[in-house]
């Protein structure tokens, strides 16, 4: 059996560390796994959906807050296509990649418009749906209808790279086609639910990237790596480059309780969320106040700085706290808006801009 093409240190090793793979995953999840996940109480793909999109960047234990309040408020797909993109990110607000906040609702709307409202059922189908690939198509298809797909998010791939000795980058190329064919020839026949989980549970609870706890797996006995004591490096990491640096002014303009905000372009990072107006390290302010606002400055405190990270760049905001007054309203743009300061703490606001707002 060839079971990754060459990539793993021996097919008869290979081979070994397959017999009773799926068994074993099974077997522990059922007695060690989670159990009590808030999305595991439903067979509703509608929930498994939301679940699942929410789970792509974020862990579980972030998601479950977030997940709660979204599904009392949007609890089917007819609540999330009739809700305004502003409700949806609000509520999606600190949980960051907005875009998937986005598609969510652009494929619920989808669903109720060409489909009457029902939610697909093949992998293939909900593989098309926006913001969902192949993995995340598989968990829905295999944790809401019990269907045969593989899942291959980033703990599955560090339990196969591991368990298997895959050298390579599993976040691309031959190593994740070969890493996907893996993953499908493990399936088992039956129990397919407890097998997806309880591979999702053992990467994120028992074989984790840093100090994993092999005393407590149930593929330690048959693992690779951890027999040719490669577990910590495995699996590769692509080389970090250093991310740079991009330094923004944001200015929180305040007047009479109120607080200025800016709506982000619909595309993009923080796309279509609130934000603060932008200025320049280093630049005046004053002139852009007058020109933008119609806004007198009154005084100029300095904040303290407040650090983002991206996936590609690395945000440094230097806050000035602003106060204004004589207001010119002629010379507001559209997408600027006065929020009284509690309101504007609730809106649809990205991380970095509550924290700094929440300071205030
Ligand atoms: N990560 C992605 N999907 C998940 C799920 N269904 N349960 C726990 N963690 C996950």
């Amino acid at each position: 059996m060839d079971l990754i093409g060459g990539r793993v240190e021996s097919n008869a090793q290979a081979i070994g560390a397959a017999v009773g793979f799926a068994e074993r995953v099974i077997a522990w999840q059922l007695e060690h796994g989670r159990h009590d996940l808030p999305w595991q109480k439903s067979r509703d793909p509608y929930a498994i959906w939301v679940a699942e999109i929410m789970l792509q960047q974020t862990q579980v234990a972030t998601v479950i807050p977030y997940y709660r309040r979204f599904m009392q408020r949007f609890p089917d797909l007819a609540a999330l296509a009739s809700a305004s993109g502003d409700d949806v990110l609000e509520l999606w607000s600190g949980l960051g990649y907005y875009s998937r906040a986005r598609n969510l609702q652009r494929a619920a709307l989808e669903l109720m418009r060409m489909h009457r409202g029902k939610f697909p059922r093949t992998a293939a189908a909900i593989g098309e749906l926006p913001g969902v690939g192949r993995s995340t198509a598989g968990a829905i298809a295999a944790l809401a209808f019990g269907a045969r797909h593989a899942v291959l998010d980033g703990n599955v791939k560090r339990v196969l790279c591991r368990c298997f000795a895959v050298d390579g980058d599993p976040s691309g190329g031959a190593t994740e086609r070969a890493l996907w064919s893996l993953a499908e020839r493990l399936l088992p026949r039956q129990h397919v639910q407890a097998y997806i989980q309880g591979m999702m549970d053992l990467g994120a609870t028992v074989c984790m990237r840093r100090r994993p706890q092999c005393a407590r797996c149930p593929l330690a006995a048959q693992c690779i790596a951890r027999r040719l004591g490669r577990v910590d490096e495995l699996p590769r990491t692509r080389r970090r480059v250093p991310l740079p640096q991009r330094d923004v002014v944001m200015l929180v303009l305040h007047h009479r309780a109120q607080v200025l905000l800016e709506r982000r372009p619909a595309s993009g990072i923080w796309g279509g969320l609130w934000s603060l107006p932008e200025s320049v390290p280093g630049e005046d302010p004053r002139p852009l106040c007058a020109r933008r606002f119609g806004a007198h400055v009154l005084d100029i405190t300095p904040l303290p700085a407040v650090r983002h990270g991206f996936t590609h760049f690395r945000l440094r905001i230097e806050p000035l706290r602003i106060d204004v007054d004589a207001l010119d309203t002629r010379v507001a743009e559209p997408g600027l808006a006065w929020w009284p300061i509690e309101e504007a703490r609730t809106a649809a606001l990205p991380a970095p801009i509550r924290r700094i707002l929440e300071r205030e």
